[in-house]
């Protein structure tokens, strides 16, 4: 029975991967190091620290000690949080609104299950700052996706077991996170476009189908063997 949908937030609620790109590429231009969009796209889902690591796979300046490692992020990080200021309640879509409310006014809880720290400042920006009936970040987690422990946190402040909540990601590593959690996955974006989710949607209202389908019989919903659900994937 579905009970919750824990949502991813970069890239799903919103869409912050221009702010992100603008600020690695502002500390990496410092640091003379190459990065591009292809490269940003490889830190979707990614933790601060994990994404630098790949942002420094093209240094080959003299070795970099953890404490500069830390000072790299902290100017990404001031930056990124300075362009993030600039969002407001419009940046949230009317999609994404009136498919929450709908969603809500089924009786399913809403949670956020996301690797970033700046989770709660971006809730804010966008008016959704108590919107959520539970938030689980960066800041209370220890092992980033692919590791499960963001969305498990969820489901635990949800109070809800994982087999009745859904995952909404657009990160193949936040799918697999999903999965190795226990939940069922519905995928929009990049994720959905690699076939990592249990739905692989085109839109993030169509939500409202897959919250449908579980309203009815087994039978009518059941997946033909090996084949993972996929409606909403275009042909
Ligand atoms: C994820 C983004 O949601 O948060 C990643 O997809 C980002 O790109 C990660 O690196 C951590 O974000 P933050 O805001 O803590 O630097
Ligand atoms: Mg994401």
């Amino acid at each position: 029975m579905l009970k919750a949908i824990i949502f991813d937030l970069d890239g799903v609620i919103c869409s912050t991967d221009e702010y992100h790109y603008l600020a690695w590429k502002a500390m990496a231009d410092d640091l003379g190091v190459y990065f591009d969009r292809t490269i940003n796209n490889r830190l979707r889902g990614v933790s601060r620290m994990a994404s630098l690591d790949i942002v420094l796979e093209r240094y080959e300046g003299p070795a970099l000690s953890e404490e500069r490692k830390l000072s790299l992020a902290a100017q990404k990080n001031e930056l990124y949080r300075s362009l993030l200021a600039r969002m407001s309640p419009e940046d949230l879509s009317d999609e994404v609104k009136t498919t929450l409310a709908a969603l809500r006014a089924r009786g399913l809880k809403l949670a956020i299950g996301s690797s970033s720290k700046n989770t709660p400042f971006i809730l804010s920006r966008l008016g959704l700052g108590d919107y959520f009936d539970a938030i689980s970040d960066g800041n209370n987690i220890v092992r980033s996706k692919p590791d499960p422990e963001v969305f498990l946190r969820a489901a635990e402040y949800l109070g809800e077991a994982p087999s009745d909540c859904l995952v909404v990601e657009d990160a193949v590593s936040g799918a697999e996170a999903g999965h190795r959690g226990g939940f069922q996955v519905a995928c929009v974006g990049d994720a959905s476009l690699a076939g990592a989710g249990d739905w692989n949607l085109t839109s993030f209202s169509a939500l409202l189908q897959v919250a449908e389908s579980f309203d009815c019989p087994p039978a009518a919903t059941a997946k033909p063997a090996g084949v993972a659900a996929n409606p909403y994937l275009p042909l």
